[in-house]
C-alpha cells in the first residue's frame, strides 16, 4: 500500500500546494495592495531545500504537487526545481505535477515545463479586455498572457481558465470568456473572493456569490451536473452549448472543506494546515537541524495531526477587515 497521510478528521492528504515565492509581476487587486513588502531573498528556502522538502512529503504520501506563488514563474531559476521534482513524475511517485499561474511567463517556459512532466496547468484570468486587464492586475498586459496561453497549449499542456468573479467587474463579462475558453477547447473555473490580507479596496463591494452568477448563465446556457472533479475544490457543469465544463468554487457559500485533500507549503518553510486559518508548523528549523528527514518527517506528522476542520471565512460588512491577515500571495491560494 502507499504511504499515507491520514488528518484527525480522517481526510487522506495527498496533494502538496507549493507556494514558491510571494512575489509577482502583477498585483490583482483583489489579491495584494499596491505596495506590498515582500520577503527578503534572505529568508527564502533556496530551491534544493525546496525539493527536499516536496520529495519529503512525497515520501508520505503525495501524489499531486502545485507549485503557486505569487508568480511560481518570476522565481529564479525556478525550472530548476521543476525538472528535480518532474523526476517523481517519471518514476511514478508523483500523479502530478501543475501551476497556477499568471501566464505573463508562459512563452518563455512552456516547453520546458511540459518537458518536466507538466501536463496541465491552471491560468488566472479575470477578463479579456486589455483596459480592464490592466486595471485588475494594475499594470499586466493582456496579450502577453494571452500569447503565453498559446504557448502552453501548442506544447501540448492543457490549459484551465481560473476567473475570480468580481461584482462590477467582470460578472457582465463571464458568458463571453466561457465562450473563448471553451471555443478554444480550455475548461473554466469561477471563483469567489475570499477575504484574505488588507488589500486597497472593499471586499464587500467586490463580492459576488457564485449562485447569482449561475442564475445568470442560466439564462443563456443549458448547465448539466456532471460528476467530474479534478480533485481541487470545483464542482463542475458541462455547458450543453458550447460542450466545455465550467467549475464553481465556491468557499464562501458552500463549504467543501469536508473533503480537503491539501495542505500549503510556504517558500520559508512554513506548512499551512488550511488556506482559511492561522494555524502553521515551521518545517525550516527540522530541514535545516539534519541531513536526515526523520526530524521533517515527526514535524510534518505532527503538523498533519492538527490539520483544521475547515475555514470560516467571512465578510464582515461592519469593520471590513480580511478573515485572514496574510495574504492570498503567501500561499498562492
Ligand atoms: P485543480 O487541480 O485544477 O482542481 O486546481 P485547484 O482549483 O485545486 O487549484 P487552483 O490553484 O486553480 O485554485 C483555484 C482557486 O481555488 C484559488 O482561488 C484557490 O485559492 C482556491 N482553492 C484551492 N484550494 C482551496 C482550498 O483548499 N480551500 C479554499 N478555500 N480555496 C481553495
Ligand atoms: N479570493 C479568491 N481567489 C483569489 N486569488 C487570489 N486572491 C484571491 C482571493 N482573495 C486567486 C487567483 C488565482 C488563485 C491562485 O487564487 O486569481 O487564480
Ligand atoms: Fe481545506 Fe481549509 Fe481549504 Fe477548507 S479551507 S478546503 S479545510 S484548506
Amino acid at each position: 500500500a502507499r504511504p499515507a497521510m491520514i488528518d484527525p478528521f480522517g481526510r487522506d492528504i495527498s496533494y502538496l500546494r507549493v507556494s514558491v515565492t510571494d512575489r509577482c509581476d502583477f498585483r490583482c487587486t483583489y489579491c495584494m495592495a499596491e505596495n506590498m513588502t515582500f520577503l527578503p531573498k534572505k529568508d527564502l528556502l533556496t530551491l534544493e531545500e525546496l525539493d527536499r522538502l516536496c520529495s519529503a512529503f512525497v515520501a508520505k504520501g503525495v501524489r499531486r504537487i502545485r507549485l503557486t506563488g505569487g508568480e511560481p514563474l518570476v522565481r529564479k531559476n525556478i525550472m530548476q526545481l521543476v525538472r528535480q521534482l518532474g523526476r517523481h513524475i517519471a518514476a511514478g511517485a508523483l500523479d502530478e505535477l501543475t501551476l497556477t499561474t499568471n501566464g505573463s511567463q508562459l512563452s518563455r517556459f512552456a516547453a520546458e515545463l511540459y518537458d518536466c512532466g507538466v501536463r496541465r496547468i491552471n491560468v488566472s484570468l479575470d477578463t479579456l479586455d486589455p483596459e480592464k486587464f490592466r486595471k485588475i492586475t494594475r499594470w499586466g498586459e493582456l496579450a502577453r498572457v494571452l500569447d503565453g496561453i498559446e504557448a502552453a497549449r501548442a506544447a501540448g499542456i492543457k490549459v484551465k481558465i481560473n476567473a475570480v468573479a468580481l461584482k462590477g467587474f467582470n460578472d457582465q463579462e463571464i458568458p463571453a470568456m466561457l465562450r473563448w475558453a471553451h471555443g478554444l477547447g480550455m475548461d473554466m473555473t469561477v471563483i469567489e473572493t475570499m477575504p484574505m490580507g488588507e488589500i486597497d479596496e472593499d471586499r464587500t463591494d467586490q463580492y459576488m456569490p457564485l449562485s447569482l452568477l449561475r442564475a445568470q448563465l442560466s439564462k443563456e446556457f443549458t448547465l448539466d451536473e456532471i460528476p467530474y472533479r479534478t480533485g481541487g475544490p470545483a464542482r463542475y457543469v458541462e455547458v450543453r452549448e458550447t460542450g466545455g465544463r465550467l467549475g464553481f468554487i465556491t468557499p464562501m457559500t458552500h463549504n467543501f472543506c469536508e473533503s480537503c485533500n491539501r495542505v500549503r507549503l510556504t517558500c520559508t518553510g512554513m506548512l499551512y494546515m488550511c488556506l482559511g486559518q492561522n494555524d502553521d508548523a515551521d518545517l525550516r528549523a527540522p530541514l535545516r537541524a539534519s541531513e536526515g528527514d526523520e526530524l521533517l518527517s515527526a514535524a510534518i506528522d505532527e503538523a498533519i495531526g492538527r490539520k483544521p476542520k475547515g475555514h470560516d471565512f467571512i465578510i464582515d460588512r461592519t469593520s471590513n477587515r480580511p478573515a485572514v491577515a496574510r495574504h492570498m500571495s503567501v500561499t498562492g491560494g
